[in-house]
């Protein structure tokens, strides 16, 4: 199981502590920034976190930014991406059981750093279900 993982400005403390979290738990993860407060944009981190999940060089990703909204609509951008927005660890464990995201998005300004580390577990630890899940995410891609 390999996790790439990308935040904004807004997110770089919480995306260090996550890395050493998923350390902890033996999990490896590929970093793709940023690592400073220099303000940034987030589609320059978050393309090539989508691109690396959807090519297989990495399995899950996780993606922060202040609120959340700009990763999850960059990334949603990728047609193999499914970018979900989580802010505490039920929608956390649901974002996979029912919506199966490959990308775990936070928002880094509005909940505290215990939560966002209780989320990613509840995100790893759930499963997709599948049946009418499976139809509905079938449907996702617009076809006029
Ligand atoms: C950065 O100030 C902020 O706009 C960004 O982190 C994010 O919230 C955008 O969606």
């Amino acid at each position: 199981m390999k996790i790439g993982i990308c935040s904004d400005h807004a997110g770089v403390d919480y995306k260090a502590a996550i890395i050493s979290h998923l350390a902890e738990k033996g999990i490896e993860t590929v970093n793709f920034g940023t690592d400073t407060y220099e303000s940034m944009d987030y589609t320059d981190v978050a393309h090539p976190l989508a691109s690396a999940v959807e090519s297989g060089e990495v399995d899950l990703g996780i993606a922060l930014c202040g609120t959340g909204n700009g990763m999850a609509m960059t990334l949603n951008h990728h047609p193999g991406i499914r970018a979900g927005l989580a802010w505490d660890e039920t929608i956390g464990a649901l974002v996979k059981q029912h919506n199966n995201a490959n990308v775990l998005v936070m928002p880094a300004r509005f909940i505290p750093l215990g939560k966002a580390l209780r989320i990613v577990d509840t995100w790893l630890g759930a499963e997709f279900e599948g049946g009418r899940h499976q139809r509905r995410i079938d449907k996702i891609p617009f076809r006029g």
